[in-house]
């Protein structure tokens, strides 16, 4: 794929996440790795409806800036992208928003560290809160770093969502994942509660992952807390 296109499917990922409601104002940054210490990534403090390609930021790995139009900056929440592009040589993009039920259960401090949902199940598995840090700081990272060998989805703790995987739209079918088993949740608590899978069915259907060539990482059935971190 070339630079330009990929430029143009991190616009149409932004543009979405804009029309889905998961981002007002500014909120909200996609990042891609283009190649070895080269990464593209949204503009700090721009609506992900305007987004074009040539607004997008090129920097190196330490955050510097390689290419932009005149005064745009890098998001202010590169530390968080970079950290996952250094945790794991699989990662190819990140993607963070605020969809609304989602970020509701890490606003209400609860994980999503259960198996309730057989799509979910098999695509992005179990998904934990991370310590709450404070935005733009290297808090961040330190927060989310000892999660990202077991996850590709991750709730950060009263702020919102980060997604990774190998390009950005699988990242973003991550978090379009994670939005509708959240409201999933939502609704089946109203009935009366969620029913967890057994644990003989989610060991099945992490089994066939590989049938579907589902990447990235998968905790399996095991639960997280966040004071074992
Ligand atoms: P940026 O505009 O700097 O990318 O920040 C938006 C945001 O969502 C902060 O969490």
């Amino acid at each position: 794929m070339s630079e330009q296109e990929i430029r143009e499917q991190i616009c149409d990922v932004c543009h979405k996440m804009w029309q889905l409601g998961w981002v007002a104002a500014n909120d909200g940054n996609v990042s891609v790795k283009l190649e070895e210490d080269i990464y593209l990534t949204t503009p700090t403090g721009m609506s992900k409806s305007f987004i074009t390609p040539e607004k997008l930021v090129k920097i190196n790995g330490e955050g510097d800036i390689l290419e932009a139009l005149e005064g745009l900056k890098p998001s202010s929440e590169i530390k968080m992208h970079l950290r996952c592009y250094q945790e794991r040589n699989d990662i190819g993009a990140v993607v963070h928003a605020h969809p609304p039920t989602a970020t509701g259960f890490a606003v209400a401090h609860l994980d999503m560290d259960r198996y309730t949902m057989i799509e979910s199940v098999l695509t992005i598995g179990s998904v934990p809160i991370t310590p709450y840090a404070t935005p733009s700081t290297y808090e961040v990272p330190e927060a989310i770093a000892p999660y990202l060998n077991e996850h590709d989805v991750l709730l950060l703790e009263n702020h919102g969502a980060l997604t990774v995987g190998t390009d950005v739209l699988t990242a973003y079918y991550r978090m379009e994942t994670l939005e509708l088993w959240a409201k999933i949740s939502l609704t089946a608590h109203l009935l009366g509660g969620e029913k967890e899978i057994s644990r003989e069915n989610v060991d099945r259907l992490c089994s066939m992952r590989k049938q579907y060539n589902l990447t990235g990482r998968h905790p399996g059935f095991k639960r997280y807390r966040k004071e074992d971190k």
